[in-house]
């Protein structure tokens, strides 16, 4: 039996035949084997440039001395804690492995083969990939303005569909939609369709509108059973590493979603960091302040070489680099700095770029000029 040949293909279900892996953005050491360069920005994930609050660091640190012992499943502390921050009651919230775990999990409770999962064009890429996990049908909804065309979702509904994934704002295009065209989606979907609203930049979406126009999530899940919120402390909070995020829905569904979810998927060092890190407000203002002003710095220094950005809300900024976008990539990664290709989103003439903070950025800014 050769080693590389397909000898257990055939055993393999169906489903995982069409999976499309996630590709995450390079990770640094891999760079600086690649290309030997000493110093590396990455901008690739959508991670916090700040790092993470000090107090996440010293708690960490007074809770080493609990390796030995198994998490508590239940997330009991943090939940409660989630809760009185929210406002929200503990059986209202779930807690996930980082919110993509959770996202895959709704996936499996509601939908298999034959049954049709939504999302729009240019939508999170996990989306389609919990659609294949489970065989079932990924209908992908063309965007309007590289966003979410809600009427046009709301439009693809049929007997079949089951599930609708939207992000709001949204990953790869930083895109948003605010509460009037959402309270409208929201009112037409039939209550046997169930709603994930993606929130994994809420902390900066609602930052870049101060007029309240954003729709906060929590506003109304309790008055739409059928809505799930996603949240995550990977992005504002800094926790990237540690994966926790946490899903907001009704006690019913969070129980089935439960019972599909591994006891430990949240381990200790997480739960703690996250509560920690709910209590660093100050970490969360200045993460959202460095991430407007890099946005402007970013912004203003592509916008100024003639290239064009979609209007962003979260933490990163896309550019249009035409067809020379995979070079221009290429090339900064010699020059030390990662950031992340669009092609497998249908978006190849485009560029991602996480906000960094200021160092990060003019290392970027001034890489761009040079191979330009
Ligand atoms: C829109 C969106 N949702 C969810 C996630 C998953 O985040 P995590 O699993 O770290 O919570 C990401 C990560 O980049 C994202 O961009």
């Amino acid at each position: 039996m050769s080693e590389s040949s397909e000898n257990f293909l055939h055993l393999v279900q169906p489903a995982v035949h069409q999976v499309r892996p996630y590709q995450p953005g390079k990770p640094i050491d891999e760079l600086k084997r690649q290309y030997k360069v000493s110093y590396v920005s990455k901008m690739a994930s959508n991670e916090n440039p700040l790092g993470s609050s000090l107090k996440v660091a010293t708690a960490l640190f007074n809770f080493s001395n609990q390796m030995a012992r198994y998490p508590d499943s239940a997330g009991h502390n943090l939940r409660e804690r989630l809760a009185s921050f929210l406002q929200v009651e503990m059986g209202q919230i779930t807690l996930g492995n980082g919110s993509n775990e959770l996202l895959e999990l709704i996936a499996r409770v509601f939908a298999g083969p034959g049954d049709e999962i939504i999302y729009s064009q240019y939508g999170f890429a996990v989306y389609p990939i919990s659609a294949q996990l489970v065989g079932a049908t990924a209908v992908e909804v063309p965007a309007v303005d590289y966003g979410h065309d809600l009427p046009a979702m709301l439009a693809a509904i049929t007997p079949r569909t089951k599930l609708i994934y939207i992000a709001n704002p949204n990953n790869p295009t930083g895109t948003l939609f605010r509460k009037a065209q959402w309270e409208s989606f929201l009112a037409q979907v039939p209550e046997n369709v169930i709603v994930v609203l993606d929130e994994a930049y809420l902390e900066y979406a609602e930052h870049a509108c101060p007029d309240g126009s954003y729709p906060n999530g929590v506003d109304y899940f309790r008055d739409y059973p059928n809505l799930l919120v996603s949240r995550t402390f990977s992005k504002a909070y800094g926790l990237a590493s540690l994966r926790v995020g946490y899903l907001l829905g009704c006690e019913e569904i969070l129980g089935y979603i439960n019972r599909l979810r591994q006891p430990f998927s949240v381990n200790a060092y997480a739960q703690v960091a996250a509560i920690t890190a709910l209590s660093d407000p100050q970490f969360v203002a200045k993460s959202l302040r460095t991430n407007q002003q890099g946005m402007v710095q970013l912004k203003a220094a592509v916008e100024a070489k003639g290239f064009k950005v979609i209007p962003s809300f979260a933490n990163f900024l896309t550019i249009e680099f035409g067809e020379q976008a995979l070079e221009i990539y290429d090339k900064l990664l010699r020059e030390g700095v990662i950031v992340r290709p669009l092609a497998n989103y249908g978006l190849a003439n485009f560029l991602r770029v996480s906000i960094g903070n200021n160092h990060e950025n003019s290392h970027f800014i001034g890489a761009l000029s040079k191979v330009l």
